[in-house]
């Protein structure tokens, strides 16, 4: 039987199948709770068939070849892969598997969440009520910005991107977005997104939402000058990758009133955060919860099972980012 190690607990979901098909002797899960320390990684995915790994996860050549040539498949447990040199993994023909889809609509709802929050204050409202310091309803009291009828730009118009701009409809937004390349005509019609250049994105949104990937190219594609373009009523959210923005540029931005305020999600050496940005009360952050809902992680985790089960079984794995190999 093929032996699996799992790198920290999943829900049950995904495990029990894969315990269920493999022999639960066979699946091996990581025993901390907390990012399994390197040492612990490279021990663990010795001699194993399929390693299934979050995004915390550095998976790169030393892990690939600590497992050994019986390697046959990385599933990670999120959609974004950045955590893995896939490069690596072809070089070796090993699939890398993702988990795309099942988290669309909910990484939006935070997206969304994190723009409404910021836009209205609501993170550092609440921090003055609950610290006992409300003095009663105030004519200039924590004046936030509004969101309806407002212009909502979108970076990355992939299918969070999507999901985002769907629920604008309800706010009365003009949406703009930029991408590498426009999505289809049909579709920009669907979702009422007009596409743009990355300055007149900068300049024309109110709210500008990220979901790209992490790439060399979009590492730090939000600095000073990005945030100078920028309105200084507007709102950045970032439910992507924390590298894409320059976070001591943002805290800069955010505490010389350059721009409005920001929601974070993401943050570029996770779970550490710039000093200087926690110390902006026009930041609403929150520790990487994007598809954090007790369905979507379930979905996420049979998706992550069943990208192992169909190789395994010498199928095609359902999600697979390097498909290339398989051919
Ligand atoms: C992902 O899957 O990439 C998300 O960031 C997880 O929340």
């Amino acid at each position: 039987m093929p032996a699996i190690f799992v790198t920290r607990r999943i829900p049950e979901r995904g495990l029990n199948m894969l315990r269920v098909a493999f022999g639960p002797e066979n699946v091996r899960v990581a025993p901390q709770d907390g990012v399994i320390e390197r040492k612990d990684l490279v021990e663990g995915v010795r001699g194993v068939d399929a390693l299934l790994c979050i995004l915390t996860d550095s998976i790169d050549a030393e892990v690939m070849d600590a497992a050994g040539p019986q390697l046959k498949i990385i599933a990670n447990y999120a959609v974004g892969y950045n955590n893995i040199d896939v490069a690596a993994a072809t070089q070796r023909r090993i699939p890398v598997t993702n988990t795309p889809g099942v988290l669309t609509e909910t990484t939006a709802d935070l997206a969304w969440a994190l723009l409404m929050a910021a836009a209205r204050r609501l993170g550092e409202s609440e921090r003055l009520l609950r610290a006992g310091r409300w003095a009663g309803w105030g004519p200039m009291l924590f004046l936030g910005v509004d969101i309806h009828g407002k212009t909502l730009g979108i970076y990355g118009m992939g299918r969070i991107g999507q999901a985002m701009a769907r629920r604008a409809k309800g706010f009365d937004m003009r949406v703009i977005y930029h991408d590498q390349t426009p999505i289809a005509q049909e579709l920009e019609q669907q979702l009422n997104a007009a596409y743009v250049d990355k300055a007149a994105l900068l300049a024309e949104s109110d709210f500008l939402s990220i979901h790209c990937p992490l790439t060399p190219e979009t590492r730090h594609a939000f600095g000073e000058a990005e945030f100078k373009a920028m309105k200084p009523t507007a709102v950045i959210i970032n439910s992507a990758r924390g590298p894409i923005i320059d976070e001591k540029a943002l805290a800069h931005a955010l505490n010389n009133n350059v721009i409005f305020a920001a929601g974070l999600d993401v943050f570029e050496d996770e779970p550490a955060i710039h000093p200087d940005l926690l110390e902006c009360q026009n930041a609403v952050l929150i520790p990487h919860l994007g598809s954090a809902s007790q369905e979507t992680r379930g979905r996420m985790a049979e998706i992550a099972a069943a990208n192992i089960l169909a190789r395994l079984n010498g199928q095609t794995p359902p999600a697979c980012v390097n498909p290339e190999i398989l051919q």
